[in-house]
């Protein structure tokens, strides 16, 4: 019934959105973004999906231009399922370049093969051809995403959410919700990723900056709709009112922090990347690129309709493009019998609980929802990085001094095997460089391994780990200094992607059991194409046994 309410309200217009003549993407049915259809407590079974990645026209915020999706949709279609499920997708290549598509977040313990990453794990579907990517979910349950993991390919548009249902109970007392909506927040650029990429890379930079500037988008948009002067539409959820929501919140976008809240509504934040946390009331929270939180509204305030707001911290933006939108929003309405309606437009009233103003959420405290026993670290490691210029004026990212490029031809996965089937390890054991430009740690035991992760640069950096969701169990200003550190080794919060402080540090640890090469990468896009990527190469021995399929390698000669 809250379905057929919902699908009432999708879109309310500001400007007209031109929509004729060839087809153009198309904002998901509401069924996308409402988790309703009661995948939730199925038993474990095989999901199948076809996915077909295509060049579009398309105008998130009004401002038609080229985009890539798949299925013909922005965001792309919604991936519900339960853990341990196992998950089938095909994937159809339709554009002119190879892509791939990644799980974020997803461990891939035994099929590492299938984690989508351009150079690392496979070399990219060519054009015209298909892989069906087919795997078994591990661990991981809770809220994450897709994307395509090829060059900046999915800052146009190749994204999509994914949601992992626990099969186990949440812990006694955790709160409970009545309905879960997902709500995907990004920067849209109007311009083609790969013209901006390549102005990033280029002595002269992107046009409005100069050289090492990152593009800086025009405007933004939740699940998929932006607003830019005049332009645009606002994505509408019609709820009902005292009821709870969990909304799942996912920063598909490619460089600004986004901040969220929605007006005079206190958010509870219960779940970050996949770990449940203690429920933390907070007025609002900044998602870093590729962070996702789960927080729990309730519609209790007067009947009406609220704004949605996702503001990009403008901050992180070196320059400024003239007419440049941060402010994007969506709109939650209830009990208004009449549907939705325009909020007046005003500065955010932030939220309040028993009259005391909220503050926004600290993501370096938030401890987990159950504390988790961190062992002590067997091994150790501290890599720095920065941005350097090359002798052209171009700026590059490196670590610990190398700037990460894809292997030609090859990827990780495949050289790992040919070694050691060459009967040679494929490189030595702790840090090592290998092709010129790959920044590895290797590790072929099972170690419970440290990483101080050092930012030299004065921008924050959010900071993704493949394959493992680290706790982190450290943070502080450079230098990193093992004298006078403060741990927090009782109750850390593991997580996926973190945020890498200006001229600070961080420390995680995570447990080296899971057979293969991960990437640890800065998540801004324009970030991991200047280099800002090393691999952790672990259990290297067990992962030169695993089955690749014949099809992944033969991709590699295409490529
Ligand atoms: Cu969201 Cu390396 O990926």
């Amino acid at each position: 019934m809250l379905f057929a309410l919902l699908a009432l309200g999708a879109a309310i217009g500001v400007g007209a959105a031109p929509s004729s003549g060839p087809p153009v993407v198309q904002v998901p049915s509401m069924d996308n973004f409402v988790l309703g259809s009661g995948v939730a407590g199925q038993p474990p079974q095989v999901r199948h999906y076809e996915f077909v990645v295509e060049e579009m026209l398309g105008a998130p915020d009004g401002v038609t231009k080229p985009m890539l999706v798949v299925n013909g949709l922005f965001p792309g279609p919604t991936i519900e399922v339960n853990q341990y499920d196992r998950l089938v997708v095909r994937v159809i290549n339709r554009i002119q370049n190879a892509t791939t598509i990644h799980w974020h977040g997803i461990p891939q313990n035994g099929t590492a093969y299938y984690d989508g990453t351009a150079g690392i794990t496979e070399c990219g579907i060519p054009p015209g051809q298909s892989l069906t990517y087919d795997f078994t979910f591990g661990d991981f349950s809770g809220t994450t995403w897709w994307h395509s993991h090829y060059d900046t390919q999915y800052t146009d548009g190749v994204t999509g959410a994914l949601i992992v249902h626990p099969t186990f109970p949440d812990p006694p007392g955790f709160p409970t919700w009545d309905e879960e909506l997902v709500i995907e927040l990004t920067d849209v650029y109007h311009t083609f990723s790969t013209i901006l990429n390549a102005q990033y890379l280029s002595p002269s930079g992107p046009i409005g900056g100069s050289a090492g500037d990152e593009p800086v988008p025009d405007s933004g948009a939740l699940n998929g709709l932006g607003q830019y002067h005049g332009l645009g539409n606002y994505f509408n959820f019609t709820l009902q009112p005292n009821k709870t929501y969990r909304l799942r919140l996912i920063h598909t976008g490619s460089l600004a922090d986004i901040r969220f809240s929605v007006d005079n509504h206190p958010l509870t934040v219960i779940e970050a990347d996949g770990t449940l946390t203690e429920p933390t009331v907070v007025a609002g929270l900044t998602l870093a690129v590729a962070q996702r939180y789960s927080v729990l509204l309730t519609t209790n305030q007067t009947n009406g309709s609220y704004w949605m707001r996702t503001l990009q911290q403008t901050d992180m933006f070196t320059y400024k493009l003239p007419g440049q939108n941060p402010d994007n929003r969506g709109i939650i309405s209830y009990g208004t019998g009449t549907g939705p309606t325009l909020p007046p437009a005003k500065e955010d009233p932030g939220a309040t609980l028993g009259g005391m103003q909220l503050n926004d959420l600290d993501p370096y405290t938030l401890p987990p929802a159950v504390p988790e026993a961190v062992p002590d670290n067997t091994k150790f490691y501290q890599v720095s990085f920065e941005f350097d210029n090359l002798p052209s004026g171009a700026s590059r990212a490196y670590m610990n001094g190398t700037s990460w490029d894809p292997l030609p031809k090859t990827n990780i996965l495949l050289e790992i095997q040919r070694a050691y089937n060459a009967g040679r390890a494929f490189a030595p054991e702790g840090a090592s460089v290998q092709f010129g430009n790959q920044f590895l740690i290797t590790e072929d035991k099972i170690e419970v391994l440290d990483l101080v992760l050092e930012n030299n640069d004065n921008g924050d950096h959010p900071f993704h780990l493949h394959g493992y969701s680290p706790w982190m169990i450290g943070v502080g200003d450079s230098p990193y200094d093992p004298n006078n550190v403060t741990l927090n080794t009782v109750n850390p919060l593991s997580r996926d992607t973190v945020e890498i402080p200006a001229n600070g540090w961080v420390r995680l640890r995570f447990i080296t059991y899971n057979p293969g090469a991960w990437t640890l990468h800065c998540h801004i896009s324009w970030h991991m194409s200047a280099g800002l990527l090393m691999q952790f190469v672990t259990l290297p021995s067990v992962a030169a046994t695993l089955p690749i399929p014949q099809v992944i390698a033969n991709m590699c000669s295409a490529a």
